[in-house]
């Protein structure tokens, strides 16, 4: 991923981007937890999991979208007050959310796509989304489905642990370092 040599503030698109997929991933790892404690055969724990699984698929379609258009769009280059350490740090962890975001969807789709319940993944109510390809019909999956299973929950909580981090370090630019970071990524001029 290379950088643009003069640019200050992402553009929009990266801004739309950003945001769109902030809130749906906030939202999904809060919701994620609170299904699964729903009661086992509820309707509503049924209904829970497809409004995650059409999140969940939707971010996955958001996040490879996002990684095309940065591959072909640069970003500004970090604020030049920045020690080298953090410019590491931030951009290592910019790096990791592009690629977590995608494995996270896609363990998540192949853990219902192995699952032996075999409920299928109804997007918004709209039409069946495939499964996973060349897992669900593999005899004796249950497990390949601990594996995926494993995989999601772990890195659900890895990416969890970056949001903080990521936040913690917005929080610190805004008010402690005031170098107008914020406002790189924030709507508007
Ligand atoms: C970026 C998107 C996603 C995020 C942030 C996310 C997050 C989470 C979280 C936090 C949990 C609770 C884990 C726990 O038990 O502690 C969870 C569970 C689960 N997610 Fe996702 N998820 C995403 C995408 C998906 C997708 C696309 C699918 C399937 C199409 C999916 C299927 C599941 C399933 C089946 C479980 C229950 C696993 C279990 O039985 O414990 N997730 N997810
Ligand atoms: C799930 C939540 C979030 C994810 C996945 C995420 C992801 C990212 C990524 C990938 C970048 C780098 C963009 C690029 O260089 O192409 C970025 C930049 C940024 N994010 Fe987030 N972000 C999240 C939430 C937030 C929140 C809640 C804030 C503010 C409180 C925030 C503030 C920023 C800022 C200020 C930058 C620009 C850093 C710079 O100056 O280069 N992000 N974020």
């Amino acid at each position: 991923m290379t950088r643009e040599p003069e640019g200050k503030k992402y553009n929009s698109v990266a801004i739309a981007f950003h945001w769109v997929i902030a809130v749906l991933v906030i939202f999904m790892l809060f919701w994620g937890r609170y299904m699964t404690d729903l009661p086992k055969g509820s309707y509503e724990r049924l209904e829970g999991f497809q409004l995650h699984f059409s999140i969940g698929i939707t971010i996955l379609l958001l996040s490879v979208l996002r990684l095309i258009w940065r591959l072909m769009n640069p970003a500004p280059k970090l604020i030049p007050t920045m020690k080298k350490h953090e410019k590491i740090l931030a951009r290592g962890t910019h790096y990791l959310f592009y690629g977590l975001l995608i494995i996270l969807p896609l363990a998540g789709w192949a853990t219902v796509s192995t699952s032996s319940l075999d409920v299928p993944i109804i997007f918004f109510d709209l039409f069946q989304w495939p499964w996973f390809p060349g897992v669900h019909d593999i005899e004796n999956r249950k497990i390949i489905y601990e594996v995926f299973k494993e995989m999601h929950v772990t890195i659900g909580w890895l990416v969890l642990g970056l949001v903080v981090l990521h936040v913690l370090a917005a929080i610190r630019h805004a008010l402690i370092l005031k170098d107008g970071a914020l406002k790189r990524m924030w709507p508007g001029k």
